[in-house]
């Protein structure tokens, strides 16, 4: 199985708003699989799958530095969040830069694993931040959405040569 494609800033796809998974069967099993893949091939600690161009509400995440905690959530909500933590976040779709972003410190999520049970669970710092990134996929958001408009200009110019050079 070839890696899946990560979309990158300005791609408009990136924009979708993602619809709830309905069934959870073995094919968003798979699709949990790959994205875990190319999430740990990238590398990174967290992919929507927004930015593979399927807009359902799955996210993956591994914050931990063996990278040997997958999370996968599907179809989350975020049912309390309490402080703020500013951090310096980057993204698989804007690769190569880093701003920072006021996040919740801690969050609790409602979600159902890929055996299709639901479960509740809390985050905090990291791992918390990484959640909230991944959520805004799926609604079409990405974090330069939260940098000055000549920030997130400067970004897109870049990228857009960088992937013209291609
Ligand atoms: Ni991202």
């Amino acid at each position: 199985m070839d890696l899946l494609e990560i979309l990158e800033f300005p791609d408009p796809r990136l924009r979708t708003t993602a619809k709830p998974v309905k069934n959870v069967d073995g094919k968003i099993a798979d699709l949990a699989d790959q994205m875990l893949e190319a999430m740990y091939v990238a590398p990174g600690i967290g992919l929507a799958a927004t930015q593979v161009n399927v807009h359902l509400e799955l996210i993956v995440v591994d914050v931990t530095e063996d990278k040997d905690s997958p999370i996968v959530l599907i179809n989350p909500t975020i049912i309390n969040t309490e402080g703020e933590l500013e951090t310096a976040e980057g993204c698989l779709s804007v690769p190569g830069f880093f701003e920072p972003v006021n996040r919740a410190e801690m969050i609790t999520i409602e979600a159902i694993n890929t055996a299709g049970n639901p479960f509740t669970m809390e985050a905090s710092g990291l791992l918390a931040v990484c959640i909230q990134h991944e959520m805004d996929h799926l609604k079409g958001k990405l974090f330069v959405d939260y940098l000055s408009s000549t920030k997130r200009q400067m970004i897109r110019k870049k990228l857009l040569k960088q992937q013209k050079q291609r």
